[in-house]
């Protein structure tokens, strides 16, 4: 097999923990296979003792393989003896390798602790489907309950649809993690809290892009032509409604305040065309006779200045929040009420078969985790290295059980994944874990200046021109914006 890159040779290192972030075909796994091999080899560590995890069982089995065959490899040139004995060793130990999905890993520690997980030792995992009819039955039982109470639940149902809700319910049954945070911050505060929170939210984000000197000129411009005589406006109905249009904002004087915000966005969509381009003329506004002509050139000029704002609104809020969202507050709060009874039936039913769904696997082995601190010492004493695939789809609730593994150790993990690989959504893959966990492993460091944060570019699947071809159209659509931890910036392949 062909030597590694220098940068490659240095995702090796086994004295800090190592994040690589490299395109696809870039030799991400063959990495993670030879540091697999190198770790058994060089530092006689049990095979029991490396964590290997990947995000699909066929990528898992596939893993196994590249190890025999890489030890295969090994074994046809290795002549020294002790060398080669431990080579035939963990050959024959392949089959009681970590090397698997997190769900599997996952389920193999609930088998081992089935007790301190408070679980049926003979549990039984359920395929999608059977956990999907049983969610299905939970929550008719509970909609037909709620049948029965009526008064209680019908603005709940009035507004969504019994369908919807069904179907809403089925979604937070399978994303039960994001749900319990969910559930924690409906918890811990008011409606009235939530709502302040909302809004200082959104104040900061729109002061932030529109600063006081930025409104400031806006406002200069709508006095200057507001102030004129507007008789100009001689009753042509467009340039009566910018009249208008133009007090009400200059009547608004505090940013702190929704009006301000609310004027100001339905002006900039006033102000300009419906493509969002600067008006070069009053044609639009009323017409020449509308309006002196320093009026004209201070409205074509506040046309160009309301350009970013117009911009904005398209991608963010269009209205400051309101009574509508104080209506969406009321209304998530109830169903997640409704919710948490959804979710108690399933969890009873599930207990009454002794089954586990899915996300179980996951949850529970959290749980275990968290709450006994023996075993959790116990499982991350087990395993001196974690090393994990396609880490671009690890989600929130997966790092975490993750972490809980590292016992106090600063150089035990290795993680290695392709940002752009990444589907949000897609079983529930979060890609801005990456990002977090990479400033994690840096420390106090800045993450580009870890040793251990290592970027690969040298790709060995594409052939060169097509890369340049790629590399220069994605460059020029491929923007990030600053604010947007779901965007993923562009590199070169
Ligand atoms: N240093 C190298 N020299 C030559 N070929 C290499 C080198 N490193 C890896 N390769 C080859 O490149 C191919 C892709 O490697 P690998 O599957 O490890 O990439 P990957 O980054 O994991 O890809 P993906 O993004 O699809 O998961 C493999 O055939 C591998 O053997
Ligand atoms: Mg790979």
């Amino acid at each position: 097999m062909e030597n590694l890159t220098e940068k490659q040779e240095a995702a090796l290192a086994r004295d800090k923990n190592i994040a690589v972030t490299a395109g696809a075909g870039t030799g991400k796994t063959r990495i993670l296979v030879d540091r697999y091999l190198d770790i058994l080899l060089h530092d006689t560590v049990d095979i029991r003792r490396v964590l290997a995890i990947t995000y699909t069982t066929k990528a898992a089995a596939e893993m196994v393989e590249r190890v025999a065959v890489k030890l295969d490899h090994l074994l046809q040139t290795e002549r020294e003896n002790k060398k080669r004995k431990r080579m035939l060793e963990i050959r024959n130990r392949l089959s009681s390798a970590y090397i698997s999905t997190i769900h599997a890993f996952c389920n193999r520690l609930l088998r081992e602790y089935p007790v301190e997980a408070g679980l049926d030792p003979d549990f039984g995992v359920m395929t999608e489907m059977q956990s999907g009819l049983l969610a299905e039955q939970a929550i008719a039982d509970e909609l037909n309950r709620a049948g029965g109470e009526a008064d209680r639940w019908i603005n709940l149902f009035r507004i969504f649809g019994a369908e919807n809700i069904s179907k809403m319910l089925k979604i937070c049954l399978a994303r039960r993690y994001e749900m319990i945070s969910i559930r924690r911050f409906f918890d811990s505060r008011s409606d009235t809290e939530i709502f302040d929170d909302i809004m200082n939210e959104f104040l900061q984000r729109a002061g932030e892009r529109f600063p006081v000197e930025k409104t400031d000129i806006l406002r200069l411009l709508v006095k200057s032509i507001a102030e004129e005589s507007t008789d100009a406006a001689c009753g042509h109905e467009k340039a009566v409604v910018v009249v208008q249009k133009l007090e009400s904002f200059y009547e608004q004087e505090d940013r702190s305040h929704a009006e301000f915000w609310n004027t100001l966005f339905t002006l900039s969509l006033q102000m300009t065309t419906s493509k969002r381009k600067a008006y070069r003329n009053a044609g639009s506004i009323g017409g020449k006779s509308s309006w002196s002509p320093a009026q004209i050139e201070a409205l074509i000029r506040l046309s160009e200045q309301m350009i970013p704002v117009a911009e904005w609104i398209q991608t963010n809020p269009s209205r400051a929040p309101g009574s509508t969202d104080r209506m969406v507050i009321e209304h998530i709060r109830n169903f997640i009420e409704f919710y948490e009874r959804v979710l108690g039936r399933y969890t009873l039913l599930k207990q009454s078969l002794s089954q586990v769904d899915f996300e179980d696997l996951q949850l529970l082995a959290l749980e275990l985790l968290q709450r006994n601190e023996a075993v959790r010492e116990k499982i991350a004493n087990q395993f001196r290295y974690v090393m994990i695939d396609e880490f671009q789809d690890t989600n929130g609730l997966q790092w975490e059980i993750a972490r809980l593994l590292e016992g106090g150790m600063t150089d035990k993990y290795f993680i290695v994944g392709d940002p752009k690989q990444s589907i949000y959504g897609f079983r529930g893959a979060d890609v801005r874990v990456f990002e977090s966990v990479k400033k994690i492993f840096a420390g106090k460091q800045p993450v580009n200046d870890y040793e251990g944060n290592i970027t690969l570019d040298q790709t060995f699947r594409f052939k060169e021109n097509l890369n340049t071809f790629f590399n220069h159209l994605f460059m020029n659509v491929l923007n990030v914006e600053d604010d947007n931890p779901w965007q993923v910036g562009y590199e070169p392949l």
